[in-house]
């Protein structure tokens, strides 16, 4: 089933460069590029985006980190590139994230872990609407 998905570089991974390389593997994979944006994150945006988080003891440190440089939001597109993009991404818990996964492979923060993708269809689609409402039609 084709599928389309948000993933975002976060401030951490656009900081040390890693912009580049987490894109390639996507792209390498096989997932079309459908949209791409860098933006600075509001508090508006991050309190819509992490809504399910609001009450969570992290949120105030989970929302001073998303907004506090740049991150670049993408849209991509494949078979199954909701599943398959988390696969890619790794567990949240860095004790968890699978050997070879972009979080396994370059992060061992919990909070600072490079990369956001959507978890499920409903998710996807309540993010591509906040992130990128200019390709709703
Ligand atoms: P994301 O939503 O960013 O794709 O990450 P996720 O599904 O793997 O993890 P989630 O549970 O949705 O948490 C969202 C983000 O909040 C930060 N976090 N910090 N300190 C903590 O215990 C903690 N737990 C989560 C991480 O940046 C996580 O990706
Ligand atoms: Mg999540």
């Amino acid at each position: 089933m084709t599928e389309r998905t948000l993933i975002v570089v976060k401030p951490d991974g656009v900081q040390r460069g890693l912009t580049g390389e987490i894109l390639a593997r996507f792209e390498k994979r096989g997932f079309k590029l459908v949209a791409l944006k860098m933006l600075t994150v509001s508090n508006e945006l991050a309190e819509a985006h992490y809504a399910e988080h609001k009450e969570k003891p992290f949120f105030p440190s989970l929302r001073d980190f998303i907004t506090s440089s740049p991150v670049v939001a993408m849209v991509l597109e494949g078979q199954n590139a909701i599943p398959l993009s988390r696969q890619m991404i790794g567990a949240t818990d860095p004790l968890q994230a699978a050997p070879g996964s972009i979080r396994a492979e370059y992060t061992l923060d919990k909070q600072a872990n490079l990369i956001h993708g959507s978890d499920s269809p409903d998710a996807a689609q309540r993010e591509l609407r906040l992130w990128f409402p200019e390709l709703q039609g």
